[in-house]
């Protein structure tokens, strides 16, 4: 049941703390900090490329996957769309590795996606909720999500733990492969294994996301932007928006706001920006800057270090905790989403069932 939630999603959005937590104890020992990989259906230290598949925000957190597992093990990462992966038609290497991801292992398109990699002689992991899914099934070998079931249509702690085995899994191979010295995996497996402590505190006081809900929710257009890891977490942030609110919502890496996008500008159309500190702080203010000389309205999620140059032109500054870069994504996500359930309560759309949508899409 949701016990005293008013909707599951609420539920299952208070559930990231402990989730991320039993998600990430399954690939690193809090003990040494030293990642614990799963036994995998290929050689990370040989394999030629990872081909990712997946759909909705599964896509999303594989895209972020992506960028993790290029940055840190140097391995050729692909992500694709699953219902688009079949008329794309790659060049797959042999002894190539695809990723599925999927909360209900179900999803036909991804599932049809699976097949299609097998057949062409890819070794196939799948990352899902459901361990008795088909995908599992289907899959030589695969790596659970902790989640616990998902109730609510619109992914949310199913999304994060994705992230969370990602991660894992990125930090891993480049132990594997060499690409990551100890010294920085220790660094990074601490800032993952202290998440679960930031997003309970997120989750405790969530005043200004409530706040920022209601002037989102007066607009009939969103932008979301994001550079690097924390772009497909603006896109995350678009889709889960629409599909509660049904409010029009686009996510765009910030880079590309010049080549197009940046002529939507105007001040009816709030613009959210993922910006913690980081390398890409800098660039990714300077877009939202140009943005805001437009007349548009600034909504920024950062943290206290990148808080008082933001503060200089954006309307709203949300301060999350500081975090390692590396998992500044897994900590944006849970903002984002509990925006989008704020717009979709005050708006009074149906949260748990948004219109038009099914939890598992069997159909392609
Ligand atoms: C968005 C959402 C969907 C799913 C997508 C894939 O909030 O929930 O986009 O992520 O339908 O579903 P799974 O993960 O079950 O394959």
């Amino acid at each position: 049941g949701k016990g005293n939630y008013r909707h599951f999603m609420e539920k299952e959005l208070h559930e990231h703390p402990v989730v991320l937590g039993d998600t990430l104890r399954q690939y690193i020992d809090p003990a040494s900090r030293a990642v614990a990989l799963p036994a995998l259906p290929f050689d990370p230290v040989a394999v030629p490329k990872i081909s990712f598949s997946a759909c909705g925000s599964a896509y999303l957190a594989a895209q972020v996957g992506r960028y993790w597992i290029e940055q840190v093990a140097r391995i050729p990462v692909d992500a694709d769309i699953a219902s688009e992966l079949r008329y794309r038609d790659p060049p797959l290497p042999e002894g190539g590795a695809a990723l599925l991801v999927s909360q209900s292992g179900e999803t036909a398109d991804t599932l049809a996606a699976l097949r299609l990699l097998r057949e062409r002689g890819q070794r196939i992991l799948s990352v899902v909720n459901v361990a008795e899914s088909s995908m599992a099934r289907e899959s030589h070998g695969t790596v659970l999500t902790v989640a616990g079931p998902e109730i609510g249509v619109a992914s949310t702690k199913a999304f994060t733990a994705q992230l969370a085995v990602l991660a894992s899994l990125a930090l891993g191979f480049g132990r594997a492969r060499g690409t990551l010295p100890a010294t920085e995996e220790a660094r990074l497996t601490a800032a993952l294994l202290e998440v679960p402590a930031h997003a309970a505190a997120l989750l405790e006081d969530s005043a200004e996301i409530l706040e920022l809900a209601r002037e989102v929710a007066q607009a009939r257009d969103v932008l979301f932007l994001g550079r690097g890891s924390l772009y497909p977490i603006a896109l995350e942030g678009a889709l889960k928006l629409k599909e509660l609110s049904y409010i029009h919502a686009e996510g765009y890496a910030a880079g590309e706001m010049k080549h197009g996008p940046i002529a939507l500008i105007d001040p009816t159309v709030p613009v959210i920006a993922l910006c913690p500190s980081g390398p890409l702080f800098e660039k990714t203010a300077s877009n939202l800057q140009e943005a805001a000389a437009r007349g548009g309205r600034i909504m920024a999620f950062t943290d206290a270090v990148g808080a008082p140059a933001l503060r200089r032109f954006a309307e709203r500054v949300v301060v999350l905790p500081t975090v390692d870069p590396f998992v500044a994504p897994i900590l944006h996500a849970i903002p984002v989403q509990l925006l989008a359930y704020h717009v979709a309560v005050l708006k009074g759309t149906d949260v748990d069932q948004p219109r038009n949508l099914a939890k598992a899409v069997t159909v392609e």
